[in-house]
This record gives C-alpha cells, sequence and structure tokens, in this order.
C-alpha cells in the first residue's frame, strides 16, 4: 500500500495541527447557533471524526452517503444512497467533505439541502481543495488545505474503495491507478 504513493502531501501531525486551527475558527463561528455537522461519506469519515473532537460545542451530527466518482474522474452526476435526511429545520448547517474537485457533489447536496431541509444556513468545509477550474461556480467556506491537480488518497480519501486508511495525504502513483483501474 505504502509502495503505492509517489509522494506524501501532509503528515497526520500537519493534518491535525490544521484541524486545530480550523475547528477554533468553527467554535467561534457558531458559538451560539444550533449547529448540524453533515458529513458526506465514505471520504470525511476521518477527517470528521478529528475535526469534530475538537469542535467543542453542543452539535448535532448527520451523515450522508453520496457517490459521485468513478476511478480518477467525475461522473458529473451524484446519487444519494439514502432517502431522508435529518430534520434541520430552523438549524445551522455545515457540511463536510473532504476535497473539492470539481465542485458538482458540493453543489448537487447543497441544492437539495435547500430546498428540502428548511435549514437556517448552509455552509461548507472541506479538507481538502484541488486547483482546477470547477465546472460550476462553487467554493468551500473553510478549507484545510490547497492542493494542486494531482490524484490523492489516504486520512479517509480513495481509490476504488482503497488506501482509506493511510495515516496520511499522498499523491498516487500513476501505475497504481492503472492496476487498479476497473
Ligand atoms: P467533485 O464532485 O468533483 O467535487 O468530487 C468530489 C468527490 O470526488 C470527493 O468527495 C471525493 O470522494 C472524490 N475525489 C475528488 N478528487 C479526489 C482525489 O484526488 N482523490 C480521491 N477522491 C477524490
Ligand atoms: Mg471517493
Amino acid at each position: 500500500m505504502v509502495a503505492d504513493i509517489a509522494r506524501v502531501l501532509y503528515h497526520e501531525s500537519t493534518i491535525l495541527s490544521r484541524l486545530d486551527e480550523m475547528a477554533h475558527q468553527i467554535t467561534s463561528d457558531y458559538a451560539d447557533k444550533e449547529l448540524t455537522v453533515v458529513s458526506i461519506l465514505n471520504g470525511s469519515f476521518i477527517f470528521m471524526a478529528d475535526l469534530l473532537r475538537r469542535v467543542p460545542l453542543p452539535l448535532q451530527i448527520d451523515s450522508w452517503s453520496v457517490s459521485s466518482y468513478h476511478g480518477t474522474k467525475s461522473r458529473g452526476q451524484i446519487q444519494f444512497r439514502q432517502q431522508t435526511i435529518a430534520d434541520v429545520r430552523g438549524r445551522h448547517v455545515l457540511l463536510l467533505d473532504d476535497i473539492l474537485d470539481s465542485g458538482l457533489t458540493l453543489r448537487a447536496i447543497q441544492e437539495r439541502l435547500a430546498t428540502e431541509s428548511g435549514a437556517a444556513s448552509i455552509r461548507s468545509c472541506v479538507l481538502l481543495r484541488k486547483s482546477v477550474t470547477r465546472e460550476t461556480a462553487i467554493d468551500a467556506d473553510y478549507i484545510g488545505f490547497d492542493i494542486p491537480n494531482e490524484f490523492v488518497v489516504g486520512y479517509g480519501l480513495d481509490y476504488n474503495e482503497q488506501y482509506r486508511n493511510l495515516p496520511y495525504i499522498g499523491v498516487l502513483k500513476e501505475e497504481a491507478i492503472r492496476r487498479h483501474a476497473r
């Protein structure tokens, strides 16, 4: 598994220091608000766990299972794997996702929330933001790291469901991409 990584972008200690800063900001921004954090699975499960343990607010958590990717290219449409979403009427929603790439996933989720949920506000927080020309005018409100346009894995991020358990974020070797290609 480690042999498939071309180079490490962020070690766990670097990620956790950045999460301290992000958590501090989120804690002050939502100090007197009713907050529900909606995390997008599977990619954000480690990010969610590490970030939210640093946010000492009485928040609620919901997780959505969504898929948008096949291999290393966004399919441009997302599938919601569940029919119902938590009741967030009047609450402030913070979406958590692992990475902002084309932006199609975040846009679709924000649109569904905006039309169906009655939330008081909807903002988003991503661990990584890729420097690409996004297919849709969307940005996140909280960003962990800006990264180059390369395919990364680890710390929750996968390639065909592998590598999520790597404790760091690394660039996947081209040969590993070819080997796992379906
Ligand atoms: P978007 O809809 O193109 O913004 O894609 C967002 C989703 O694609 C993320 O939640 C990830 O699951 C996946 N994704 C995008 N880029 C990468 C990457 O470099 N590595 C792993 N997954 C990625
Ligand atoms: Mg994925």
